[in-house]
């Protein structure tokens, strides 16, 4: 008799629930999105959607209808009637008897939810602390994956320490991103001549490119467009922890939190050890971008 076991329950193979058999429980095959709205209005669901479409390219997930995700996304969305709304949702290659390989005629699994999604205000008033972690993923993290066991634990490990996100640095030394969320530094403090301070004209923001290493956030894309109109210089160069130690400001950026400001990272605190000027500035632009 081919059975099945759900906790201390025997239950025959033919009569299991084929939630049980989804792929995306035995190998992580599938991938997700999250998406948000402000004030009833969801943002940016369209850039959302098409990397959700090529998400599912890359692991050759074919049979989906991104129009239909769509339709399915509004429906939740307006049932739920929640205005600051976090939507998650994910598909999964399908359910079956548990192979590596899998055959083309597998129904994906859809799931979504809608949940309440307030404000951390006091995190972005007074800022949150980092820790560093070596970033053990594989290596195509522009794909949004189910696969997020390095990330789990590299956030775990980040709580343990008191920290609100693992900043991972790659073999070669370099930061990537975060564990669930995209990483930005300022440089260049402005001159005061008042003060007798020097510094650049011209600040710059600079983040990680974009390349296979790091998902492409859809936040850091609007948080480039806000630093370009507030006219800080944009480079998007890896970093090394040593240079982040010095940076003027830092910040982590995700479509959860938009712009959350750091004030410490490791043990080192950043600029005056409260959120800095630049991105304070950034936020109120990026804002606007959601109204
Ligand atoms: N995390 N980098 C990683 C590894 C992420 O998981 C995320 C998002 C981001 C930011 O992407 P975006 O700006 O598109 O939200 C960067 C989601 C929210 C999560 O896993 O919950």
């Amino acid at each position: 008799m081919q059975l099945a076991m759900i906790q201390d329950k025997l239950i025959p193979m033919e009569e299991l629930d084929p939630v049980y058999l989804d792929r995306g429980i035995f190998f992580g095959d599938g991938v997700y999105e999250v998406v948000r709205s402000y004030d009833g209005k969801v943002f940016a669901l369209q850039e959302h959607l098409e990397r959700f479409a090529n998400s599912l390219a890359a692991i050759r997930i074919t049979n989906v209808d991104i129009g239909r995700i769509r339709a399915q996304v509004e429906k939740a969305f307006a049932t739920a009637a929640i205005a600051d709304a976090k939507i998650y949702f994910h598909i999964t290659r399908g359910s079956g008897p548990r192979d590596h390989a899998f055959s083309a005629d597998l129904q994906p699994n859809f799931f979504l939810t809608v949940t309440e999604l307030p404000d951390d205000t006091e995190d972005k008033t007074k800022g949150v602390a980092l820790s560093t972690h070596p970033d053990l993923r594989w290596k195509r993290c522009d794909i949004k994956s189910l696969n997020l066991l390095p990330n789990v634990l590299a956030r775990q490990d980040a709580a343990d320490k008191g920290c609100a996100e693992a900043i991972l640095v790659n073999e070669s030394g370099f930061i990537t991103e975060g564990s669930h969320s995209a990483f930005f530094a300022v440089f260049g403090h402005p001159p005061d001549k008042e003060k007798g301070v020097w510094g650049p004209l011209k600040q710059a923001l600079q983040t990680a490119p974009l390349n296979a290493n790091v998902l492409p956030s859809i936040t850091r894309k609007y948080v480039i467009k806000a630093g370009e109109e507030i006219g800080l210089d944009i480079v998007e160069e890896s970093l090394t922890p040593q240079q982040v130690r010095h940076a003027d400001e830092l910040f982590i950026a995700v479509t959860t939190r938009d712009i959350v400001p750091v004030v410490k990272f490791d043990d080192a605190v950043i600029g005056d050890g409260t959120p800095g000027a630049q991105t304070k500035l950034l936020a109120r632009r990026f804002h606007e971008f959601t109204k």
